[in-house]
C-alpha cells in the first residue's frame, strides 16, 4: 500500500448526463490503476442538460455505495484543469469509444496540457459491449419508450422513465 504521500489522485469529468453503464466502466478501469478518483460534474457550454446538477450527484453517488473511500462526486465551474491542480491530481481520465471521439478528445487534452503542464490526460477504453453509446442516444431511447435498462445503473432507469412520463 502506498503511502498517503504517494496516493494517485484522478479526475473523471463529464456531463453524467445521466451516468451509463459505460461511465462505470470506466470508473472501475480507473480505479485499477489510481488509488483515488473523483468524478467531476462538469459544465459542457455546448449541452442543455435534463436533469439537474444536484439530480446527477445524487445519481452518480448512488452507485457506489460501498466504495466511498476511493471515489468522491463533486462539481466543477470554470476550468477542469485548475480544478484538478488545485485537488493534486495527476491525471485526467477520458473515454474513448469509437474513433468518432479522438479529434474532440486529442483537442481537449492538448489544450489542458497547454494549461496545465503537470496534469495528464488518460484515455480508458470501455468494454466493447459499452462502446455505441451515449448519454445522449440513451435519453433519447428512453424519451421515445425504447428500454434501456441494460445501459444504465437501475436508479438512473427509474429517473428517466419518471422524467419522460411526466413529458
Ligand atoms: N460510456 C458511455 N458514454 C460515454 C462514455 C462511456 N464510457 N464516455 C463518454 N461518453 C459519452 C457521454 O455520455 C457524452 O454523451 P453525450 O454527448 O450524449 O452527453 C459524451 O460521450 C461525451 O461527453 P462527456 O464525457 O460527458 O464529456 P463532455 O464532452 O460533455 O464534457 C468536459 C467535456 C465537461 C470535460 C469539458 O467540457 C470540460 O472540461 N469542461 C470544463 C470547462 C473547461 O475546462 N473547458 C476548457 C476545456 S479545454
Amino acid at each position: 500500500m502506498p503511502s498517503s504521500h504517494s496516493k494517485k489522485l484522478a479526475i473523471y469529468p463529464g456531463t453524467f448526463d445521466p451516468i451509463t453503464m459505460g461511465h462505470l466502466d470506466i470508473i472501475d478501469r480507473a480505479l485499477n490503476i489510481f488509488d483515488r478518483v473523483i468524478i467531476a460534474i462538469a459544465v459542457n457550454s455546448a449541452k442543455e442538460p435534463l436533469f439537474s446538477i444536484k439530480d446527477r450527484q445524487q445519481m452518480i453517488r448512488q452507485c457506489f455505495p460501498d466504495k466511498y473511500s476511493r471515489i468522491e462526486v463533486d462539481t466543477v465551474s470554470g476550468l477542469l484543469v485548475s480544478y484538478a491542480a488545485k485537488k493534486g491530481a495527476t491525471a485526467i481520465i477520458r473515454g474513448l469509444r469509437a474513433v468518432s471521439d479522438f479529434d474532440y478528445e486529442f483537442q481537449l487534452a492538448l489544450m489542458n496540457r497547454k494549461l496545465e503542464r503537470d496534469v495528464d490526460t488518460i484515455f480508458l477504453m470501455p468494454g466493447f459491449r459499452w462502446i455505441y453509446i451515449s448519454s445522449s442516444i440513451i435519453k433519447d431511447a428512453a424519451r421515445n419508450g425504447g428500454d434501456v435498462c441494460e445501459l444504465v445503473p437501475e436508479h438512473v432507469n427509474t429517473l428517466l422513465l419518471e422524467k419522460f412520463s411526466k413529458q
